[in-house]
Formats: C-alpha cells, structure tokens, sequence
C-alpha cells in the first residue's frame, strides 16, 4: 500500500514500521525507541537475531549523540559523505537498543540522502532500517519490490527509484583503524582521501559486518557465476551491452561496464526479473576486473551465486 508523508510520520511515531525510500535501496523501518518495532522488522524479515540493525540520522549530532567514543576522522568521514551512502561503525553508547545492535557493543550509523526520509528522522529522531527484503533476497529499489516481498498491504512511503540502487559501503572502527565491513556504492578509493590510508577488507570475521556471514542477494534462479567467457554454459545470460553469447537463448543485460554506476543501479531490478520471468538457472558473466565500484558488483554477483 502507497502511503503519504504524513502516514508514514504517523506510523514511525507511533512505534509501527513502514517501508521508507534512500538513495541507496529501500529500507524497513522503525523508530530505534521502538522495540516492539525493531522486533516487528527481525520477524516480517525473517532476518537472523545476530545480524544488526544500521541507525539512520539526520544529523551529526544525532550521530554523535549515539557514540560513545569518537573514532579518529569519524567527523571528517561524516562531513564529507554524509547525507549519503557511507556507514560508520563505532563503540555504541550503553542507551542504544541492544536488540537494534544485536548485542554488540558497536553502533553502525548512516545518514541517507533522501529528502522524505531525512524530513522523518528530523519529526522522530533517529530511526533503524534494514534493506526492505526478505532476508537473503535481493534489495529492493523500489516501490514495487517492497510490495513483492511484503504484501501488497505493506506501507510503502513512495519516494521514487532509488537513485543509486546498491547499499552503503561500511566502514567498521578497529580499535587501531577504519577497515570496510562491507563494499558498497561508495569505492574504497574514494573514502582514502579523508584518511592517512586507503581502507582495506577486513579479513577477520570478528570486523566484518555479520550480515555478509549470511546467504544475501539471491533470487530463486540457480546462478553460476562465471570467470571465464561465456561457452554456452547456460541457455540463460546474465551479461553486459556491447558483449556476445552467442549461443544464449535469452540475456538479461545489467548495463555497459564503462558505465559501472548504471549497473549498480540495475542490478536488483534485474535479479528480481528473473524471478518474475520463472528462470530457473542462469549463467552470470563475471568476467570482468574487479577494481574500483566493480569489487562491489563482483561481491554481490558472487554472494547471489551462492547455494
Ligand atoms: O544502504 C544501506 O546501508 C541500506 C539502507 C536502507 O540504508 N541498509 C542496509 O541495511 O543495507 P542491511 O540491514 O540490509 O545491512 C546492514 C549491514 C548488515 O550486514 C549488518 O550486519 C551490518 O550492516 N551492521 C549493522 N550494525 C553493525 C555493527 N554494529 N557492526 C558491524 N556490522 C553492522
Ligand atoms: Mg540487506
């Protein structure tokens, strides 16, 4: 059900959830004083109790008002990314919903850059949302998504197509330096000129993210991720414009790859229509270099290509 501001105000205030639109994919929310919210959104998800909740604001005092020990450049990062598609993981004050934080003693923070929802989180303070999927589904870029995976009576607050369609890139504080706890729309290289390095994957799982532990991204088709060209390994495609398979009987084509930004905006929509269309399997094209905002692509493609 499409929903106005007004309502989706009046839902969020009232502790219920709604689904509400950022730049990045759509997210479930609640307000984090709402515990019986929160605790809706890990049920309607089916989302794992150990997989945290990321804390949406509106400003940094908000942000700095739910941290208990600043990090170094936490400031900086916030200054120059914010409201966007950046997350910043820190040592979370004792008040901060434990169930939103999954028990860890960490807060992730973002500030999304979409005016209804910032104009929300400005009325109620600081709200949660995860992406508004069934967990391990593929995000949702849009109004319609949400509505496929939660009803078509579920409150979506209509904000358009998400203007970047991949989630946030998070940035995990590790006592001694910021590390990526998962790839994201914004490109490591990006985030290294407002610190003395370039970041790095955080190789231990004590750092990741716990949500990249799970199975994410997948639609019901079997994929096959491959490396290689493509030798007619299944009848179905998933490819890029301007390559050949030539011995495919369908291709769902994710965009050109000079132009990355468009890829990631297509990738959901994509995944999502192979479900629609009822493909059982298809073969997805990652042969490509995984450098840049391509990591991110190669990442998603190779999680949705799990079993
Ligand atoms: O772009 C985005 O980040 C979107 C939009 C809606 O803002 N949100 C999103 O939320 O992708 P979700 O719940 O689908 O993914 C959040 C990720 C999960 O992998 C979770 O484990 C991680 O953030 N996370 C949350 N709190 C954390 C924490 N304290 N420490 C480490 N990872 C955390
Ligand atoms: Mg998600």
């Amino acid at each position: 059900m499409i929903i106005n501001l007004k309502k989706a105000l009046k839902l969020i205030s009232c502790g219920e959830v709604a689904a509400l639109p950022t730049e990045t994919v759509y997210g479930l929310a609640a307000s984090l004083n709402a515990e019986e919210g929160i605790k809706k959104i890990f049920t309607l998800k089916s989302r794992p109790q150990g997989n945290p909740l990321i804390v949406h604001v509106s400003s940094m005092a908000q942000a700095l008002s739910l941290v208990q020990e600043l990090p170094p450049h936490f400031e900086e990062l916030g200054a120059k990314f914010w409201p966007g598609a950046l997350t910043l993981v820190a040592p979370a004050k004792e008040s901060v919903s434990l169930l939103a934080r999954a028990g860890l003693p960490t807060v992730a923070i973002r500030m999304p850059n979409h005016p209804l929802t910032l104009e929300i989180i400005r009325e109620t303070g600081p709200i949660v949302a995860p992406s508004a999927n069934l967990s391990g589904r593929p995000s949702s870029t849009s109004p319609k998504h949400v509505l496929e995976d939660f009803g078509d009576d579920f409150p979506v607050l209509d904000g358009g197509k998400c203007s970047i369609g991949i989630e946030s890139t998070i940035l995990i504080w590790n006592s001694c330096r910021w590390e990526i706890g998962r790839l994201g729309s914004i490109a490591p290289e990006s985030i290294a000129s407002c610190l003395p390095f370039e970041p790095a994957l955080s190789k231990s799982n004590k750092t990741k993210c716990p949500g990249s532990l799970y199975r994410h991204y997948s639609p019901k088709a079997k994929l096959i991720y491959g490396q290689k060209p493509y030798r007619g390994d299944s009848p179905v495609v998933l490819g890029f414009e301007g390559r050949r398979y030539p011995q495919a009987e369908k291709i769902f084509i994710l965009g050109d790859l000079k132009k990355p930004e468009t890829v990631m905006n297509n990738l959901y929509k994509v995944l999502r229509k192979l479900d629609t269309e009822g493909i059982k399997e298809a073969w997805v094209d990652a042969d490509f270099s995984p450098t840049g905002i391509l990591s991110t692509l190669a990442e998603r493609l190779e999680k949705a290509s799990r079993s």
